[in-house]
């Protein structure tokens, strides 16, 4: 068995995804690497690289000399992000997934796992419940990386049988890191200040539902879904999971059970169209149908959990803007 390599591994999911595989497969079967390495060299039995993705022949050299087997790509530009930096979000994201599926298509590595987003949906898409199969015409720049990413991934499937998996990440919520950009930023950065300030001005209306999902059950969705044998899946273009969906007048109520002094207002900006333009529900039928996908996280339970996670873990500060 070879060795994991995770890309974009300083980031919200990269930075939990590292400790999850290196606790399952061990210390020295996980290399770490990011254009921006929060260290560099061994930290805890842990290899951690500088590298950038857009840099191919450093890629396949990593991936020569690690052993590297499988590849989870997690380098890409957010959705808030992108939408002020078209250009670097649409190399970044589209040809940082190209080298890795060429890699795979010359036999260098086994197996890829490039999240997708429910970005992917946008106007036109079923609103409530959006199925796997759907209308598919993003409006943002994020969007409509993620829907070609989806194309390109079920074509290097079906033309050179490479084994590529995916998953439309919902918003994900944590605290052990913080967010890097994207819409959905908002339900952690309310935590972080109703903590410190015990108030919150929000960038979404007050009813916008969205699908989110807690940390843990991401990663473990994440390492499932790489886990499970091949003849098993029925897609190789990206799974819908589905866990929570929630508006920002029901989680301030649930933070308010927590803190009762809590308040919140509204101030929505370009981010609230974003929102709007995105599912309130997904249907997650053929995840659960084909690997057994099953969340484990409710509103309650995560409210709980980010609570108590960031007032132990209080070094951290909300970066999102
Ligand atoms: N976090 C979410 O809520 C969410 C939701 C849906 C999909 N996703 C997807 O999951 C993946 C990871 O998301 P995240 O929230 O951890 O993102 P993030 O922004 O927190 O982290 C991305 C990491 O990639 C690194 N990076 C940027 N350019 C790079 C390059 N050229 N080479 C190598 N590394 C580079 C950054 O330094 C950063 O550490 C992304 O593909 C994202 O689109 C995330």
């Amino acid at each position: 068995m070879g060795k994991k390599l995770v890309i974009g591994s300083s980031g919200q999911i990269g930075t939990e995804l590292i400790h999850t595989l290196t606790k399952i497969y061990g210390e020295n079967q996980v290399v770490a690497t990011d254009i921006y390495p929060k260290q560099e060299g061994k930290h805890d039995g842990v290899l951690f690289l500088k590298m950038d993705v857009l840099d191919s022949i450093h890629l396949a050299s990593v991936v020569k000399e690690y052993e590297i087997s499988e590849v989870y790509l997690l380098a890409a530009l957010l959705s808030a992000v992108s939408e002020s930096k078209i250009k670097s979000a649409w190399d970044l994201n589209m040809n940082g997934l190209f080298n890795v599926l060429e890699l795979a298509r010359q036999g260098q590595i086994k197996k890829v796992f490039w999240p997708s987003s429910i970005a992917v949906f946008g106007p036109t898409s079923p609103k409530e419940n959006s199925p796997q199969q759907s209308i598919l015409e993003p409006n943002t720049v994020y969007g409509i990386s993620k829907s070609a990413g989806e194309r390109w991934c079920d074509y290097y499937h079906q033309k050179f049988n490479v084994d590529v998996r995916s998953i439309r990440y919902p918003g994900i919520i944590s605290y052990k890191s913080l967010p890097g950009g994207g819409t959905t930023d908002y339900a952690v950065d309310i935590f972080h200040e109703a903590i410190k300030h015990q108030r919150y001005s929000c960038f979404i209306e007050k009813d916008v539902y969205l699908p989110m999902m807690y940390m843990d059950d991401a990663i473990r969705a994440t390492i499932e879904l790489m886990q499970v044998e091949k003849s098993t899946l029925s897609t190789f273009k990206s799974y819908n999971i589905a866990a929570l969906s929630f508006s920002p007048d029901d989680i301030a109520k649930e933070i308010s059970t927590y803190i009762p002094d809590f308040k919140i207002n509204y101030s929505p900006d370009f981010r609230n169209k974003i929102a709007k333009s995105w599912p309130s529900s997904i249907n997650d039928q053929d995840a659960r149908k084909d690997w057994g996908w099953k969340q484990e996280f409710d509103l309650k339970k995560m409210t709980l959990k980010m609570i108590e996670g960031i007032k132990s873990n209080n070094s951290l500060v909300s970066s999102s803007i």
